[in-house]
């Protein structure tokens, strides 16, 4: 799976965007065709987008199209025009149920037969940000094999339920929660909300460290002034990098002897811990790390 830290979304009808996008370092970059587009603008940013995915370099960002959703009356005209072509991948809003995943995931099998296109090439992401949505989210995340990714829409989400949106988000904690834990359960990635003040940088590094504190696996963001701070704070540290190194190590000296539990620097290390030494080295693996 592609590593995706970070994931910014731009307008699909912005080229300049799209193009200071792809000069960023940024693992993904979402060219957005839903909410950040104007409903008088919806061929206009098809074409952009057609447009970026032809022309601009991107070097190793992932180039992800979001079409609107499923039921809103553009949804195929979006697929259509995007798919030839070929995004990394897909990015379906407002993920109520499994059938709105599987008709989607048909459409791209559809063009990769068509295309001669490698099968399940262009994986599936599913934002999840409405009441029914969360109800459903078993369904949603083991609704198909492309499917990678769950992502947690918080705005939407609370206009949803009726909630006022707070600096410390008690209002979508439970959301955010089945969001990771559903995705965990399916081997999913867990993309976290927006953080939309784009120049509070402190109240960004603090919710995008509680994001990966709880196991999230990125962020979404709006702003190029998001992207170094996300993708910090979803890297391991050098620390967390060399303690798992060595809890590693010792979890394979002392397996030789039998030993189940051990100690380091005065905690106990057992199995639960190795495992999660294990994700932290995948991790900083797949940020190119180590
Ligand atoms: N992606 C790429 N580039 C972006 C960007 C984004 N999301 N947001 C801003 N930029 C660029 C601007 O074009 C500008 O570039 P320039 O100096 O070459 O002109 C630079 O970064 C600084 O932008 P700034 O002036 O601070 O912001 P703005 O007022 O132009 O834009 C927003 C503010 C919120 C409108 C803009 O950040 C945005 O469009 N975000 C994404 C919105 C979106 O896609 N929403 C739907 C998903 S939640
Ligand atoms: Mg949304």
């Amino acid at each position: 799976m592609h590593s995706r830290r970070a994931l910014l979304y731009m307008p699909g009808d912005d080229l300049r965007k799209i193009r200071k996008a792809a000069t960023l370092g940024v693992d993904s970059a979402c060219m957005d065709m839903e909410d950040g587009v104007a409903l008088n603008h919806k061929k206009e940013a098809r074409f952009t987008i057609i447009e970026a995915l032809n022309t601009i370099e991107f070097g190793k960002t992932e180039r992800l199209a979001r079409i609107n959703p499923v039921g809103s009356g553009f949804e195929i005209d979006d697929l259509q025009s995007v798919l030839p072509a070929h995004p990394d991948g897909i990015v379906l809003p407002k993920v109520e149920s499994a059938e709105q995943v599987q008709w989607v995931c048909n459409q791209i099998s559809q063009f990769e037969q068509r295309f001669g296109w490698s099968n399940l090439g262009i994986p599936l992401l599913a934002i999840v940000e409405t009441a029914l949505g969360i109800i459903n989210i078993r369904e949603i995340a083991c609704s198909d094999e492309r499917l990678e990714g769950l992502i947690f829409g918080s705005e939407d989400f609370a206009g949803d339920i009726g909630a006022i949106r707070t600096r410390e988000g008690w209002e979508v904690f439970h959301a955010r929660s089945l969001v990771i834990t559903h995705a965990a359960a399916f081997n999913l990635q867990a993309i976290d909300m927006v953080y939309i003040d784009f120049q509070d940088n402190e109240g960004l590094r603090q919710e995008a460290l509680q994001g990966a504190q709880m196991g999230f696996s990125g962020k979404q963001i709006i702003h190029p002034n998001q992207v170094n701070l996300v993708q910090e704070a979803f890297t391991p540290s050098d620390d967390s990098i060399e303690f798992a190194r060595q809890v590693i190590e010792l979890f394979e000296q002392n397996q030789t002897t039998g030993t189940g539990a051990f100690a380091l620097n005065g905690k106990m290390i057992d199995m639960p811990i190795v495992k999660a030494a294990e994700r932290v080295l995948l991790r900083a693996r797949a940020a190119g790390k180590i």
